[in-house]
């Protein structure tokens, strides 16, 4: 990148920031009308309740902003890792992003957005993509390599369902080839996914793992999210109402780096919700 483009990119970001939600929106709704295949990876939810609509596009920005020094936003793009591999997010999907972002910006920013920009925009995107899958690459590669690891989407049974409290139910959940599964640290989380006929999607969620690692299972602990103002949440829901013992879901590998430091323990105090503690990793 010369240091012209870096210029450019940096003058941009305050007028993309001031049209944060304008230019998210409109990424988004150009991206799922030419991609609708991507609403299949997308939390069509958080799309509807406008929870982290805005995350892709500000990171960018934020990137942009340190363009100068983009090592500031290293941790910040393994995070994002986590989340991105545990979706099985692969290079191919960048190239589709990259374009509905840079056409956004034209878009959002109509006759400022010279060739020149738009250019820089282009090496800005293509590098932040680089760095962040080159991280997912070495990410899926770990897991692969693991005992019991994969990576994407495998197929797992319900061998055990279990209610817990009136909101709360776990599930019990063995590799449906007859394999063994990833050992996992505390705090770590799966990604879910399931097919919903109303919206004839499928739809990732995350849940935290709530059973010690082991080589066999995973459980998750599932919370009913019944809407008395807004619809029932769609996949806990569906959890809930339709999954059965026998039933198959599919679960991307452990991903997360919020984990418990178990050096550290006796600093920690522990709070328990709706689960009885003694059934928590047992
Ligand atoms: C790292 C991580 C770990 C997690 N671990 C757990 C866990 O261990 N256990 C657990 O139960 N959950 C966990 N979650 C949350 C889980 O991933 C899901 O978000 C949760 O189950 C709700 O998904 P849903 O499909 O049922 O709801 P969605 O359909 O995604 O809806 C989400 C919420 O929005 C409400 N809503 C629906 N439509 C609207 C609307 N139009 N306007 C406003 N609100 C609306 C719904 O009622 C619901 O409460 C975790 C999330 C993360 C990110
Ligand atoms: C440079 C490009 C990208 C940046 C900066 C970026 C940034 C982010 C950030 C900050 C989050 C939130 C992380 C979290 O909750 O922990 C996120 C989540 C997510 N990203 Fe990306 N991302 C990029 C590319 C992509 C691509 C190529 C895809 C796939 C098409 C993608 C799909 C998702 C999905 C599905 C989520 C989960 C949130 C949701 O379902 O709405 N991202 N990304």
């Amino acid at each position: 990148m010369t240091s012209e483009q870096k210029q450019l990119v940096k003058d941009t970001v305050p007028v993309l920031k001031e049209h944060g939600v304008l230019l998210t929106s409109h990424f988004y709704a150009r991206m799922f009308q030419y991609n609708p295949e991507l609403k299949n990876i997308f939390n069509m939810g958080n799309q509807q309740n406008s929870k982290q609509q805005t995350a892709l596009a500000m990171a960018v920005l934020m990137y942009a902003e340190h363009i100068e020094d983009p090592s500031v936003l290293l941790p910040m793009v393994d995070g994002i890792g986590q989340k991105h591999t545990s979706l099985d997010i692969r290079p191919e999907h960048y190239d589709i992003v990259g374009r509905h972002l840079i056409a956004s910006i034209k878009e959002v920013l109509g006759i400022a957005a010279s060739v020149e920009l738009l250019d820089a925009w282009t090496v800005a995107y293509n590098q932040l993509a680089s760095l962040m899958s080159g991280r997912e690459k070495e990410l899926y590669k770990k897991h692969n390599e693991q005992k019991g690891g994969w990576s994407g989407w495998r197929p797992f049974v319900v061998k055990q369902k279990v209610v817990e409290s009136t909101e709360i139910t776990s599930f019990y959940l063995y590799p449906a080839d007859g394999g063994s599964v990833e050992s996992h640290l505390p705090g770590q989380y799966i990604s879910l996914r399931l097919f919903l006929p109303e919206l004839q999607l499928l739809q990732p969620r995350q849940y935290s793992i709530s059973c010690k690692s082991n080589s066999e299972y995973y459980r998750i602990s599932v919370k009913k999210e019944v809407g008395s103002k807004h619809p029932d949440g769609m996949i806990s829901n569906r959890l809930h109402n339709h999954i059965t013992e026998g039933s198959i879901v599919e679960l991307s590998a452990p991903a997360g780096t919020f984990i418990l430091n178990e050096s550290t323990l006796a600093h920690k105090v522990f709070i328990r919700g709706v689960l009885d503690r003694r059934r928590f990793c047992r």
